[in-house]
């Protein structure tokens, strides 16, 4: 990918891989809660392409009997990053309209999730139509596909006084338009910029890149009309150990409730890393794409 520095915090050279699951192979003397040979799932801050890794007892976990160690392997990262941004950034009420961009995508499977078990009306948002059913399954109220409707003036039919809250992994002209059409008092989340990037050749276009960073919406504090925008990032929470714990307890209890659902995983052998990157940067994949050792 490159232009993520990621590098310039972990460090060089660097391995990918945010989240992993696996057999517990050997336990540090201070570690408490663990034994060799136990399955557990977990997140470390990269290197999890790998067929071991040492991370702390914190951000490990026991695998839930409902869950395969595949699909544990892709729980964590977009669920928390669903929670932190729907339940930790914002106050929700049940009377929120929801807008959810790359509805069938891990973090937008998760988010609507999770608004259903909060009760709360969503638009899930997706590119093409073989994937408005894995919205509706995911439990967005309404579905609108880009590939054959008019997204914003769509969203303007259904919620007239405009969206409360507005989650964009887009960026760009998604953000400006959603901004524009934010309910008083609304909230937009912005967290992650892809549309900025290419889908297919997977070379970077540092020319649209640039322009993209200078058309980038610029948000005036004076000119906000009760509206806020928020941004994060999920590395954060490796120093936020509270909010951590508090997301994936909730998570795993309902996981194992059966209020939510790990995602559907789509297996690749460890030397077919590459495809895996190609299918994923597509933009066509659903759910999560897991390589197994
Ligand atoms: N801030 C954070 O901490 C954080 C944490 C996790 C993920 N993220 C960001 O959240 C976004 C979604 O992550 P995810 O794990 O849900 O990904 P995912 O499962 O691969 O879903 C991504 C979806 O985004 C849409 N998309 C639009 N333009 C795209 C492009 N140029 N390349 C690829 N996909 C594109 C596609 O859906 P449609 O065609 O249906 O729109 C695609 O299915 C990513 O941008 C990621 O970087 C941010």
């Amino acid at each position: 990918m490159g232009i993520v520095r990621f590098g310039a915090f972990v460090g060089w050279p660097i391995t990918p891989g945010f989240e992993f699951s696996g057999t517990v192979a050997e336990v540090g003397k201070d570690a408490v809660g663990f034994e060799v040979g136990q399955k557990v799932f977990g997140l470390s801050l990269f290197n999890g392409y790998a067929t071991e890794i040492c991370v702390k007892a914190d951000t490990l976990y026991h695998l839930p009997q409902n869950m395969t160690l595949e699909e544990a392997a892709g729980f964590p990262a977009v669920y928390m990053t669903a929670y932190h941004a729907l339940l930790q950034l914002v106050i929700i009420r049940p009377t929120d309209k929801v807008i959810v961009h790359s509805a069938a995508g891990g973090v937008g499977s998760a988010l609507l999730q999770l608004c259903r078990i909060k009760g709360i009306e969503t638009i899930g948002v997706v590119g093409s139509t073989h994937k408005v059913e894995r919205a509706k399954q995911m439990g967005a109220t309404h579905v609108i596909d880009k590939s054959t409707q008019d997204l914003w003036p769509t969203i303007q039919q259904l919620y007239p006084n405009g969206p409360d809250v507005i989650f964009d992994a887009n960026g760009g002209d998604s953000l400006q338009k959603g901004w524009d059409i934010l309910a008083r008092g609304g909230k937009m989340i912005s967290y992650g910029v892809h549309t900025n990037l290419p889908k297919e050749s997977g070379r970077i276009n540092y020319l649209k890149l640039a322009l993209a960073w200078l058309k980038a919406p610029r948000f005036n504090s004076l000119n906000m009309n009760q509206r806020s925008i928020i941004t994060f990032n999920l590395s954060f929470m490796f120093d936020r150990k509270d909010l951590l714990k508090e997301a994936m307890d909730d998570l795993i209890g309902w996981l194992e409730a059966g209020k939510i659902e790990p995602l559907a995983v789509t297996t690749y052998a460890f030397e077919d890393v590459a495809q895996a990157h190609k299918d994923l940067q597509s933009g066509k994949t659903m759910g999560k794409l897991v390589l197994v050792v």
